[in-house]
């Protein structure tokens, strides 16, 4: 090279970038020795100036220094880039031998427990879940139910109007008439989980929004025994396989013959404690025979179909299994009550 101060140029430029420690000092070197501004750029714009024989000779040699130099720093920055990453890994590297922090997830409301643990139960035993509207017409709710207007069995499930044929559901049970009417004369065998409405005020044992599940089978010679023993499968799944249940007689104005269902209480055997108020039976759910009004109104004729019915409250199967005083705990989402239910992973 014949050019003194372009050598000077180069020898600067390689010392520096032999000595660069980090790929930010590359950068700034890059810009002094190579960029517009730079001298050997300046020194390249003057080359007009140059006597002409001289300018060919002149021109290889800026641009052998610009290569150099361009070189030289690619061939740093890959080795700083891969010095950085080792001690970026080694800085990061987690020592899996100490003890994790235990991670905690969101607990689940037990009302939604339950729910699913007592749907799981009735679809172990073939039952189909199907819905209904929760904004439900009087005819639904009430007539073919067998409950026509001014029956004072509506006195019982007075609920929020929405205007005079429109109410909120007072029960699950406007379902059945929907499945049948949707099954036309084949045979059923569902659930249908659901909220429920009823005009109480809230106290630690009422809520004015609740939830039940409706079981409904129809079939030929679906008789009592049937009723009797589905519910206490379920009795037993859902509180322990010693479970008995005892059916009182009731009304509903549905199902005929009507029952109250008991299970023996599961706290003292059914000798008699606090919680079951020394009874030694717990009230869980009403269910009972469907009427041959219902059938018949819905399109089954009663003369060859039968069947039973059944409503429990999901909130008060809750309250049983888990010990729970007051039903408003479910809704009001206070996470001290929820974090009881939370699971540690
Ligand atoms: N619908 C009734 C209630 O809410 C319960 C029930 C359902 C009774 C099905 C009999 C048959 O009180």
């Amino acid at each position: 090279m014949k050019n003194n101060k372009l050598k000077d140029i180069l020898q600067n430029a390689l010392g520096t970038i032999e000595k660069a420690l980090s790929l930010d000092a590359l950068i700034n070197i890059k810009n002094t020795y190579l960029s517009k501004k730079s001298e050997l750029m300046g020194m390249m714009s003057k080359i007009g100036e140059l006597p002409p024989e001289e300018r060919k000779e002149f021109g290889q040699e800026v641009n052998e220094v610009k290569t150099t130099i361009a070189a030289s720093l690619d061939e740093k920055m890959a080795e700083l880039s891969e010095k950085e990453m080792a001690e970026k890994l080694k800085k990061e590297e987690i020592d899996i031998s100490l003890p994790s922090r235990s991670l905690t997830v969101g607990g689940r409301n037990p009302f939604h427990i339950i729910k699913d643990e007592m749907i799981d139960v009735f679809l172990g035993m073939g039952f189909e879940v199907a819905d209904g509207p929760e904004v439900e017409s009087d005819e639904f709710n009430f007539e073919l139910l067998n409950i026509p207007k001014d029956h004072p069995a509506r006195d019982m499930q007075d609920t929020f109007y929405i205007d005079k044929n429109t109410l909120l559901r007072t029960h699950t049970s406007p379902v059945q008439a929907h499945v049948m009417a949707e099954k036309k004369g084949e045979a059923i065998r569902v659930i249908c989980p659901g909220k429920t409405y009823r005009r109480d005020d809230d106290d630690a044992t009422h809520s004015h929004q609740f939830a039940q599940i409706e079981g409904l089978v129809v079939d030929k010679d679906i008789n009592i025994g049937h009723l009797k023993a589905t519910l206490e499968l379920f009795a037993q799944r859902m509180f322990g396989e010693k479970r008995k249940i005892r059916l009182r007689s009731s009304y509903f104005p549905f199902t005929e013959p009507s029952v109250e269902v008991d299970i023996d209480c599961a706290n003292c055997g059914g000798k008699g404690c606090s919680m079951c108020k020394g009874t030694g039976y717990i009230e869980i759910l009403g269910g009972g025979m469907v009427h041959p009004n219902v059938l018949k109104m819905n399109g089954y004729d009663p003369e060859v179909y039968s069947g039973f019915a059944f409503g429990i409250g999901i909130e008060r199967v809750a309250i049983l299994r888990y010990g729970i005083d007051d039903i408003r705990r479910f809704y009001q989402n206070d996470v001290r009550f929820l974090h009881q239910f939370r699971k540690k992973i």
